[in-house]
């Protein structure tokens, strides 16, 4: 990806029209740090999806766009100028008749010419079940953080999602030996680059998510992300750290797939590949499903979201914007101030939160806080 570095865009003006709630709403002058505050319901989580759907290019509440246009209408517009040192960029994105389109100054672009123009970490209170939660919740995470960072990446993944579409379909229908094993051919080889490019993400990630645990707790525990393969899954014992090369993880998962065949077609769906892989997160190295408590567990993800901002940086030359719906909430009051620390400087930020007293005085002198529900929006 060619970037230029130091060339750091931020978000200058947000525009909104017909998207969720909204029939109109307008934001300029947009700083580093913005606090938007308002009751339940009145579109803070909106505006949040709106700028992630602008930055990160897609949306952590939906991956079906008429849910973003407003009930009753037909199209929605979501408009953002991002400013930096010796660039000035409209990009906008059309949402109609259930599909996206973005444009940079007017021109259409695909969302694979804009991976990684400004990219966004978002935080959000669903976030907190990320270490105890599905292994599709933690996988996802994964593959959104390596979506933003390498359109190659993005591109191996929706090819892999397509070949798990096809195989499904051919288990539903039951066809024959021969024609499934064609499939896995192509399934095997592409699955084996996802597995890699998602290994290449956890280390880029993993030194960053140890340093900001131990930032954060304080403790001495010692944390890691472990990716787990599916021929390696229900072992929870033996967690060490998995290395492999390309071909044994191509001869491993070619011989999962061959005994899993029988559960395939029992279950009429494929249960071989990394759409089955987990990642885990390892306290003291065990599995924290196990053994976290709450307090850790909050400290494991607000560590893994700082190393996910970081990680994105290293790998773009881009700081990511930060978008927090909700979480201050949920952090106890050391916590909320490292964050704040965290995003102090020079990393653009926007809050959503119900109530303001979650922030001091001195945390607000910095914002610009933005009252929605108050004829404001
Ligand atoms: N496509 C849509 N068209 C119209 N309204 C919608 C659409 N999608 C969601 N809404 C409504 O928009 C309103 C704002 O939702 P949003 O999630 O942004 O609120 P919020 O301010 O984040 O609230 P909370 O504090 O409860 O999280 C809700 O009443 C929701 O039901
Ligand atoms: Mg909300």
């Amino acid at each position: 990806m060619a970037l230029e570095a130091g060339d750091e865009l931020h978000i200058a003006s947000l525009d909104l029209l017909h998207f969720r709630n909204y029939d109109a709403f307008h934001l300029d002058d947009v700083g580093y740090l913005t606090i938007l505050v308002g009751p339940n319901a009145v579109g803070k989580t909106s505006i949040v999806e709106a700028i992630q759907l602008v930055t990160a290019l897609s949306s952590f509440r939906t991956s079906k766009a008429s849910r973003l246009v407003k009930w009753g209408e037909t199209r929605a517009h979501v408009g953002a100028r991002l400013v930096g040192e010796s660039r000035d960029l409209e990009i906008g994105l059309d949402i109609a008749g259930g599909s996206r389109s973005y444009k940079l100054n007017g021109k259409a672009k695909r969302v694979s010419d804009l991976t990684g123009l400004l990219p966004a970490v978002t935080f959000t209170p669903d976030d907190l079940h990320l270490v105890k939660g599905a292994a599709a919740a933690r996988r996802d995470a994964l593959d959104a953080l390596g979506s933003q960072i390498s359109k190659n990446f993005a591109a191996v993944r929706g090819d892999y999602v397509k070949l798990v579409k096809q195989k499904n379909r051919a288990l539903k229908a039951e066809e024959a030996d021969a024609y499934l094993a064609s499939i896995d051919d192509v399934l095997v080889r592409v699955g084996v680059q996802v597995l890699s490019h998602r290994m290449t993400i956890v280390s880029r990630v993993q030194p960053y998510f140890q340093h900001f645990y131990r930032e954060i707790s304080g403790g001495s525990e010692r944390v890691e992300l472990n990716y787990v393969p599916c021929w390696l899954r229900g072992d929870d014992d033996e967690l060490t750290r998995y290395a492999f090369d390309r071909d044994e993880a191509l001869a491993r998962l070619e011989a999962y797939g061959r005994a899993m065949r029988p559960v395939e077609r029992a279950r009429r769906r494929a249960v071989a590949g990394p759409h089955a892989d987990d990642v885990l997160f390892l306290l003291n190295g065990r599995n924290a499903v196990h053994f976290a408590s709450q307090g850790q567990q909050r400290c494991i993800v607000l560590a893994y979201k700082l190393a996910e901002a970081a990680a994105i940086e290293d790998a773009t030359g881009r700081k990511p914007v930060l978008l927090l719906d909700d979480v201050m909430s949920e952090l106890d009051e050391h916590r909320r101030a490292y964050f704040m620390e965290f995003v102090a400087d020079d990393i653009q930020t926007f809050i959503t939160t119900t109530n303001s007293a979650y922030f001091t005085d001195a945390m607000k002198r910095r914002a610009r806080v933005v009252r929605l529900g108050e004829g404001t929006a």
